[in-house]
């Protein structure tokens, strides 16, 4: 039986906004602890102020995901704020619009960095502490797009795609150490992931896509994935229609691709 969200100290990464901001003001009504990380502090401090018994439950600590070499010491300085960590959710992240054609090599890296080394490497700096106290949990903030491809979004597909086979893969190795893994797969969310998406050459995209704009609020997304957390399934599935493609890929492929091919996809 695993522990009440409102007894756990949880991480949770990209708290500086959009998702990991709604889970953050979300998660702290529970009573849970809180450690939020991402680049931007004034925004933590935010994110911090709007969270319940901000003051007493909730800390933040600066985090690039780039940074892969900072993770193991950043870990021990998470550990140490609370005594312990209970749940990692690995949310930050970053999108892209552009061709696979157009997209720079040194920006496919950039993408794969944050949003794939980055989360296994701050994963892997936790998993000494989950394995020696034989307990803990990840929850992985993936994707629609780690399940299929759509256009303008190859490394993004891509770097999400890889998060499901490492993490798999970690689920497994970690079943004897009672240490759960949880890949949440969001559809359209609105927030500002594609206005901070890159395009080609790296410059931001800047545009809030319409798909973003009429999508559910990340505060509805947050209300959705509690109960679902409690549960530790391997995978759910969050969001509107598009969530469909998921079942279609597994089971009609050629007709999602000859559907996707046409369809407005920003
Ligand atoms: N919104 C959607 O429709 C949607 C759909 C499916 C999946 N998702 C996933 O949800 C997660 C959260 O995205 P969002 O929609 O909430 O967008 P967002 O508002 O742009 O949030 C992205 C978060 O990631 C952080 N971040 C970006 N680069 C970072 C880096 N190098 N190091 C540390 N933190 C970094 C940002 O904080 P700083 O800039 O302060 O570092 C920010 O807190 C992402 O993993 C995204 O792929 C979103």
């Amino acid at each position: 039986m695993s522990k009440p969200l409102s007894d756990s100290v949880i991480w949770i990464t990209g708290a500086s906004s959009g998702i990991g901001e709604a889970l953050a003001v979300e998660l702290s009504k529970t009573g849970a602890r809180l450690i939020l990380s991402a680049r931007r502090e004034s925004e933590l401090e935010r994110v911090r102020s709007r969270c319940h018994f901000g003051d007493i439950n909730t800390r933040s600590l600066r985090l690039n995901l780039e940074d892969t070499k900072s993770h193991k010491q950043l870990a021990e300085d998470a550990i140490r704020l609370f005594g312990h960590i209970d749940i990692l959710i690995n949310n930050g992240g970053l999108s892209q619009r552009a061709t696979a054609m157009e997209a720079e090599l040194d920006v496919i890296r950039k993408i794969m960095d944050v949003n794939f080394f980055g989360t296994v490497s701050l994963t892997k700096s936790l998993l000494p502490h989950f394995t020696k106290r034989e307990s803990g949990y990840v929850v992985v903030i993936s994707s629609v797009m780690g399940k299929i491809g759509t256009r303008y979004r190859s490394t993004y597909a891509a770097s999400k795609h890889a998060l499901h086979g490492w993490f798999d893969c970690l689920r497994q190795e970690m079943y004897d150490f009672n240490v759960d893994v949880t890949l949440v797969c969001p559809g359209f969310v609105r927030t500002n992931i594609t206005v901070n998406a890159l395009t080609g050459d790296g410059e931001t995209y800047n545009v809030m896509d319409s798909a973003q704009e009429n999508a559910m609020t990340p505060d509805e997304f947050a209300k959705k994935l509690l109960p679902l957390m409690q549960k530790r399934k391997p995978e759910v599935y969050i969001g509107g229609r598009e969530v469909a493609t998921v079942y279609l890929k597994r089971f009609f492929p050629r007709l999602l691709d000859r559907v996707l091919r046409n369809a407005k996809v920003t």
